[in-house]
């Protein structure tokens, strides 16, 4: 095969055949396929387009690139959940620890951030002792017995993806359908999990910003879910602000163990609860989604996933008292409040703004090798629909360097958008896909 005849090709809307697929993702993954002609088919792919059928061959190719997890000595139907990427976003979190009590075994593995924050193994990371490096035998067993483990993803998964992501992100390649559906589902399926539940953000902070891109790229993912024997639900939910009032590292492992006490913000305990039930009902745990709702609602009000949270960080060496002692996570030393300028209803918290934001207190990379500071990030003291008075206090900003709070509380200013008539908060999950 030839590379150059294969650019020519997509370059001229033709489909790609599986083997021409398959014959560049593996060239590219062991080397002899340049980086200049990967970008230039990447491009022609933002271009063109992939077919159904080429989306599902560049899944399968980049899934079967490494090491594919085999979770057959878990008990039970495994689910696992993803998110396509938000601000705020600590859902897992709190379903995990919730669907875990509902006796779903969860085995997840979670990668770390680039970007406005961690990713969920950086958070879990701010607990002090907690692994998220274990070995395979380690990480079945601990499902096995606990109902839950969370690791960082090695490097021998979908080692093609890591290589083509990378590309795309410094090639502006990362915003297409095919691409951005079969990165995610080429890991999700070598990570093994017998279901899928999605979650699909949309909005101001997410990769897709209005619904009809986010319905079409939840389709694209629950079919090739589905194709694959894996059952696959996609919710899109809301991502036009920020999810939850904490964005960050620390503060988002706080705000997730506040919202299994009960004491979280509206939206995430929502999002929590309803994704949760769906991955009780994909479990077998449940005979309808609404069953499910009904068990994690339980669990959330017996203190079952609460429980089941400080089983989890105790089992991978975390320090189980962070959950009532707070001042065990990494601390800031600063801290820099933003008012408001004038009266009204929050009408806007433009959730991209205000990630990017927390990126600059310190809470984010912006390159692989940057390092995170654990405690800095941003908390949200209004949401969209609050009403607020002069000087109100709209969010305050952590960390430990006086210069980076104050770009960061700088670039977060425009993001708040106060308006005279009151507003309703956005709907959160708009649209289930697969049910
Ligand atoms: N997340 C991924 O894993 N891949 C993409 O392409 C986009 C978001």
């Amino acid at each position: 095969m030839n590379m150059v005849k294969i650019i020519e090709k997509k370059k001229s809307g033709e489909a790609l055949s599986q083997e021409e697929i398959k014959w560049f993702v593996e060239g590219y993954t062991e080397g002899s396929i340049p980086d200049y002609q990967a970008s230039a088919l990447l491009m022609a792919i933002y271009f063109k387009g992939l077919s159904k059928e080429e989306t599902f061959y560049l899944t399968e190719a980049m899934r079967y690139s490494g090491d594919t997890i085999d979770l057959s000595s878990i008990k039970g139907i495994k689910v696992d959940k993803h998110s396509t990427g938000g601000v705020g976003d600590k859902t897992t979190l709190v379903l995990g620890p919730l669907a875990a009590a509902c006796g779903v075994p969860i085995a997840k593995m979670s990668g770390r951030g680039l970007g406005f924050t961690g990713g969920t193994v950086d958070k879990m990371e701010s607990i002090p002792g907690f692994r998220t490096a274990l070995e395979p035998e380690e990480f079945l067993n601990q499902v096995n017995t606990v109902g839950m483990s969370v690791i960082g993803q090695t490097a021998h998964i979908t080692p093609a993806d890591k290589k083509l992501y990378a590309l795309r992100d410094v090639t502006a390649t990362v915003d297409n359908f095919g691409l951005i559906a079969s990165s995610i589902m080429s890991k999700k399926l070598a990570a093994g999990s017998d279901a899928i539940v999605l979650d699909v953000k949309c909005g101001d902070g997410a990769f897709m910003n209005n619904l009809d891109d986010a319905r079409t790229l939840a389709k694209i993912m629950v079919e090739i879910g589905n194709s694959a024997g894996r059952r696959t639900v996609a919710a899109i939910t809301e991502m036009g602000q920020p999810l939850g009032k904490a964005i960050g590292n620390s503060i988002e492992v706080i705000e997730a163990i506040d919202t299994l006490k009960g004491k979280g913000p509206e939206d995430i305990t929502e999002l929590a609860l309803q994704l949760g039930g769906i991955m009780v009902y994909l479990g077998g745990k449940a005979d309808s989604p609404e069953k499910g709702l009904e068990m994690t609602t339980k669990a959330l009000k017996d203190g079952s996933g609460l429980a089941k949270l400080a089983e989890f960080i105790r089992a991978q060496g975390g320090n189980p008292n962070v959950i009532e002692d707070y001042t065990l996570f990494p601390q800031h030393s600063l801290a820099k409040e933003l008012k408001a300028e004038k009266a009204g209803y929050i009408a806007k918290i433009r959730a991209g703004q205000i990630g990017f934001a927390s990126q600059l207190t310190g809470a984010g990379r912006a390159t692989k090798e940057d390092q995170i500071d654990l405690s800095a990030g941003i908390c949200l003291c209004k949401k969209v629909g609050d009403e607020v008075a002069e000087g109100d206090t709209l969010a305050v900003f952590y960390g430990n360097d006086e210069a980076k709070i104050s770009a960061a509380v700088k670039e977060a200013e425009a993001a708040f958008e106060i308006s005279n008539v009151p507003t309703e908060p956005p709907l959160l999950i708009k649209e289930i896909i697969g049910l």
